[in-house]
Parts: C-alpha cells; sequence; structure tokens
C-alpha cells in the first residue's frame, strides 16, 4: 500500500509548502552569493545566463524532485531505495539520498559561518557602527571578524542553535511557524531595501550593471558558475526539496507550486541586486569584489546615506531571516532519516546532525584566519566546500534525478504523481527533464573537464 502521509507529519496547506520551499530556495544564495558572482562574471550576460539554467534545467527538476518525494513520503534515503524497488530497480538509489545527505551537512557546516557573519552584522548595524565609516574602516570592522576564530565561532554556534531549536519543533510547530513569520517578513524588508535603493542610490547604475549584457565576459566557467548557482540557489539535487515535497498534501498541483517557487527565488535574487547595486555605486565603490562585497561595501554605503542605521540592520535581519529559512531544510533530510531508521526523537536527531555540522564548520572558520592560505593548491577548506557542493556535488545529485525520474521511473507513475494528464504543459517538463536537463549539466561538466 501506498503511504499517503508521511509519518513526520504534513504541511497545514498549500500555500504554506510554498512558503517553505521559497524559505529554503530565498537564502544566502540569493542575498550575499548572486550579487557576487554576478559582480565577478561582469552583470548582465551572467544574470541572463543563470536565468536560462534556472528554467531550462532547475524548474523541471524542481518538479522532479517534489513528485519523487510526495510518492516516496520518507526521508530521500527512504524514498529512493522505496520508488527504486516499485519501479523494479536497484535499491542501491538510496545512494542518492545518502549523497544528498552528505552534501546537506557540507553546505550546512559553511551556510552557518557566512550566516553566522550576518548576525554579527546586525550587531554592528544596531550599534551604530556603520555611522559615518570610510572603506578603511569598513574593511577593518570586515577583517576584525574574519580573523579572529573565536569570533567567528561564537555567531557560528549561535547560528546553528537557531537551525536546531527550530527543526527539533517538527514540520508543524518547528518548520511551518519559522516559514510563516519569516518568509513574509523577509520580502516586506526586502521591498522596504529596494525602496531605498531607488531613493537614495545610483539606480539607473545598477539596473545597467545588473541587466545589460556583455557576452565577451563569459567563459566556461561562468557558465558552471551559473549552472551551480541555480542549483544552489533552489536548493535542488540534495534532498531538502525532496523531503519538502514529501509533506505535501496529495491533491496539492506539483506544476504550478513549483513554479510559484522559481519565481519567487528569481525575483528576490534580482530585487537583492536592485537594492545592492545601487548602493555600491551610489558610494563609488567596485561591484566585483568577492565574497565580501556586501559586508565591507553596504556598510560603507549605509554610514553615509540618510537612515543608514536603520536600514543597515533591516539588510542584515533579512539576511539571517533568509539563511534561517534555509538551514532548517539542509538539516531535514538527515533529521528524517534518524527518525525513520534509528528510532530517534526529533529533538536528538536534530541535535546530532547540527553537532556534526558544527564540528565541519571549524573548517571554514579556519578558512579566514590561520588556515586562509589555503590547505590544498592554495584553496581553503571554504573554497573547497563552496566548489565542490554548488559546482559538482548538488548538479550530480540532479543529474541522477532527471535520470531516475525521466528514463528510469515508467512514464505510467510520474504521470499518476503529476495529475497532469497528457497536456502540453506535461509532454513539455518531460521533454525538459529527459532532454535538456541531462544533457545540459553534462555538456557543463565535460566542459569543465576540459574534455568540450
Ligand atoms: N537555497 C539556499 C540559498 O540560496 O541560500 C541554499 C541551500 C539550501 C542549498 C538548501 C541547498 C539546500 F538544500
Amino acid at each position: 500500500m501506498r503511504r499517503t502521509q508521511s509519518i513526520h507529519g504534513q504541511w497545514s496547506s498549500r500555500l504554506v509548502f510554498v512558503l517553505a520551499a521559497t524559505g529554503s530556495a530565498v537564502g544566502l544564495g540569493n542575498i550575499w552569493k548572486f550579487p557576487y558572482i554576478a559582480g565577478e562574471n561582469g552583470g548582465g550576460a551572467f544574470v541572463l545566463l543563470y536565468l536560462g539554467c534556472i528554467f531550462a534545467i532547475g524548474l523541471p527538476i524542481m518538479i522532479a524532485e517534489i513528485m519523487l518525494g510526495r510518492r516516496g513520503r520518507q526521508s530521500p534515503i527512504n524514498t529512493m531505495s522505496t520508488l527504486a524497488r516499485e519501479e523494479g530497480l536497484t535499491p542501491a538509489w538510496s545512494l542518492l539520498g545518502w549523497m544528498g545527505v552528505v552534501t546537506g551537512f557540507l553546505i550546512l557546516s559553511y551556510y552557518s559561518v557566512i550566516a553566522g557573519w550576518a548576525l554579527a552584522y546586525v550587531f554592528h548595524a544596531v550599534g551604530g557602527m556603520f555611522e559615518g565609516i570610510g572603506a578603511d574602516e569598513a574593511d577593518g570592522l570586515f577583517v576584525d571578524l574574519i580573523s579572529d576564530p573565536a569570533q567567528l565561532m561564537l555567531w557560528h554556534t549561535l547560528f546553528m542553535l537557531l537551525t536546531v531549536v527550530v527543526v527539533a519543533r517538527g514540520v508543524r510547530s518547528g518548520l511551518e511557524r519559522a516559514v510563516e513569520v519569516m518568509v513574509p517578513g523577509l520580502v516586506v524588508i526586502l521591498l522596504a531595501l529596494v525602496g531605498y535603493a531607488a531613493v537614495e542610490g545610483h539606480f539607473a547604475t545598477g539596473f545597467q550593471f545588473l541587466f545589460s549584457a556583455d557576452f565577451s565576459r563569459l567563459n566556461a566557467n561562468a557558465v558552471l558558475t551559473a549552472m551551480g548557482h541555480a542549483f544552489f540557489t533552489l536548493s535542488l539535487g540534495m534532498g531538502a526539496i525532496m523531503v519538502y515535497g514529501s509533506y505535501l498534501a496529495s491533491r496539492a498541483s506539483i506544476a504550478t507550486t513549483s513554479f510559484m517557487v522559481v519565481i519567487a527565488d528569481t525575483v528576490v535574487a534580482l530585487l537583492a541586486g536592485l537594492a545592492i547595486f545601487p548602493i555600491v555605486f551610489a558610494a563609488g565603490l567596485e561591484p566585483g569584489q568577492g565574497p565580501g562585497l556586501i559586508f565591507k561595501t553596504l556598510p560603507i554605503a549605509f554610514g553615509q546615506m540618510p537612515g543608514g542605521t536603520f536600514f543597515g540592520t533591516l539588510f542584515f535581519l533579512l539576511l539571517v531571516f533568509a539563511a534561517w529559512t534555509s538551514s532548517i531544510s539542509l538539516v531535514e533530510p538527515a533529521v528524517a532519516w534518524l527518525v525513520e531508521n534509528r528510532g530517534m526523537q526529533r529533538a536528538w536527531a536534530s541535535i546530532v546532525t547540527g553537532a556534526l555540522a558544527w564540528v565541519l564548520g571549524v573548517g571554514t572558520v579556519l578558512s579566514f584566519n590561520l588556515w586562509s592560505e589555503g590547505v590544498i593548491f592554495g584553496r581553503t577548506v571554504f573554497d573547497i566546500l563552496d566548489y565542490a557542493t554548488s559546482n559538482v556535488l548538488l548538479p550530480l545529485g540532479g543529474l541522477l534525478i532527471t535520470l531516475f525520474a525521466g528514463w528510469l521511473m515508467s512514464r505510467a507513475s510520474v504521470s499518476e504523481e503529476l495529475a497532469l494528464g497528457n497536456t502540453v504543459l506535461f509532454r513539455l517538463w518531460y521533454f525538459l527533464v529527459r532532454f535538456v536537463a541531462p544533457v545540459g549539466i553534462f555538456i557543463v561538466f565535460l566542459n569543465v573537464l576540459g574534455i568540450l
């Protein structure tokens, strides 16, 4: 008999699922990473490439991943082995779930450290530390933070605790309550900040930077970065969206909800760019500064602008909310498995998972100070984790999902779960998942390996 509900519970409505999946998708990826990688890769052309990856690869895979989760109704590990057995395939497909759990740990370990920076900056901003500061002082503020392992550990620990507390409380009283407050909250804050950037910043310059395409700046690496980021920003390829799908009611339309989530995530990333770049340009600063972009440049800008302390605080609060609703989804696949297979209490499972990722996070903490010279070939632990997860593990997870949903599962099962009939929409999705997405991912991989 097919399960009709997960043992972990079910979202109380379709809207809550959309909020939860949007909360997972919208995170540091949208507000911290997207602006700085767009800045490093020349702006508009990169943005176009990224949008192409989102709609041709990301959206179809999101539909597939939610579909698998809802049909399996368990942690990604057990979902994959159950579905594989049902389709007469090897239960070794559970390895896809395992790969997701490992990827989730790796991402969470550094995610929590960067989210910790945001927490620290909320306090800097409230304390009026941005007022009237110049480039040197802003640089100093950032360097003081990242060069001090003890401070970084403190904020990293605090953020991990926030994450564990929510997950420990379960689907309805933990995850659901958190996203119901924070996702609408972050949208309001973001809109206020875009308004502020439009009034106080160089809006036209920021807009032009984000939307005018200069293709000469693109290379193979930019293509990989754009594709990797499409996976990262939509939380795809590691089971987070799959496990959220396993809590979705059977009647809800997967295609419509996925579309809403993808649009929301994309709009937030673009709005974040529209909030940040006008402020960066107004202060006469550079867009291509890498991971320190929002931490080094925005405080200077906020410090010079009217209302800067208030809006600066709001900005970093936005970042914390966004990161928090994402980190809970990074923990959930592992927690669901520990509860299902190890009979652990959810609270314990959350603590164990959080503690493991916390320990691993030390590697990232040290990447910015004691080990900043790099541990392998001049790359820091943070660089390696970031590259391995976004550019290799998530796309690989996505590739395997397309193979499973597009080629190995019977068309009858797929079409039963999506309930789209034999419409144009269904056929378009099936085509994207069978051909466009896997071939796209494969070509990018070959390209990076220098084979193409
Ligand atoms: N989507 C999140 C972001 O853009 O910050 C990061 C993330 C969350 C990636 C959950 C993967 C994941 F499973």
